[in-house]
């Protein structure tokens, strides 16, 4: 069966009585609008622990003024009927005015990781989603969590945090689900019109480039980034937010392709901001 808990306090309790009688619990976070991405977790999840808990919470935290939140999508029966070969598992599914009452004023801020990459462009993003994921943490009380690459400067900050702030949670990250063309699954891809659709495979292309000019030795990170935005250009409807060559663990930028590398990108696609990455290793 599929229980629904709409309230903190009922999602605390329930969580209690599980450990009280030594049960396990895997938790996965997401916003709902749920596709084979977040399936591919819930499904990792529900192996990993006795009790399986999804949370669908859109948190308004993590949104900019000017940001999506009034339009992103939210169709909890859906979501809910997608989750039904995952039975038996618990749906943490609250309000608003519950995780942040009036008066709610703490912050969780993952510092230096934060500003990075989409940190630059979502200033108080990554600290509204350490913040979420904090009290997700608190309320459900998970042993096991679970977040996708297709963040992967997100599922960083989580593990910092998680280190930081003594949590004892084993994070687990999985690869990136895509579509046929290569295109990342994100719930934002509903968004995009038939034309942008076809236009945002570019991302996918321009990666898959620079792991095979990688893996043949290139070394040059000017020389790698120019030619990704040459290939992202060909498509004028793409307009790159930031393109990057980073470490892995740091996210700093780099001198040299000469060890494990991020390349990060975020662009938008008329008024859709999507996001992508690989990490790739010279061999
Ligand atoms: P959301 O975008 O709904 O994503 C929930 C989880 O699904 C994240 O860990 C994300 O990395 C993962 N995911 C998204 N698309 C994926 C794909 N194509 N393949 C594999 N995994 C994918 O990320 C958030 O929500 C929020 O920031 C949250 C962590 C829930 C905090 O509010």
């Amino acid at each position: 069966m599929i229980k629904v808990i709409r309230s903190a306090r009922e999602m605390f309790k329930y969580q209690r009585r599980i450990k009280e009688r030594g049960g396990t619990i895997a938790l996965v976070p997401t916003m709902g609008a749920l596709h084979e991405g977040h399936l591919s977790l819930v499904a990792a999840a529900r192996q990993k622990a006795d009790h399986l808990v999804v949370s669908i919470f859109v948190n308004p935290l993590q949104f900019a003024p000017a940001e999506d939140l009034s339009q992103y999508p939210r169709d909890f029966n859906a979501d809910k009927k997608m989750l039904e070969p995952f039975k038996p598992l618990v749906i943490f599914h609250p309000d608003a005015s519950d995780l942040y009452p009036e008066g709610f004023q703490t912050e969780v801020q993952v510092k230096s990781l934060s500003k990075k990459l989409c940190g630059q462009f979502r200033p108080g993003h990554f600290a509204g989603v350490a913040t979420v994921v904090a009290k997700l943490f608190n309320i459900v009380q998970p042993d096991h969590a679970f977040f996708g690459e297709k963040d992967y400067q997100q599922q960083l900050i989580i593990k910092k945090l998680v280190r930081d702030l003594n949590y004892d949670i084993h994070i687990h990250t999985h690869p990136t689900v895509r579509e046929y063309d290569g295109l990342a699954l994100s719930s934002r891809n509903a968004y995009l019109t038939p034309a942008e659709r076809k236009a945002a495979g570019v991302l996918y292309r321009a990666l898959t480039r620079a792991k095979k000019d990688i893996r043949e030795g290139e070394t040059d990170v000017q020389k790698l980034g120019f030619m990704l935005r040459r290939i992202i250009g060909f498509e004028p409807t793409v307009r790159i937010q930031y393109l990057s060559i980073v470490d892995p663990e740091t996210l700093e930028n780099i001198k040299k392709i000469d060890r494990r590398v991020l390349v990060a990108l975020a662009v938008h696609i008329g008024k859709t901001r999507l996001i992508d990455n690989m990490v790739i290793s010279p061999q």
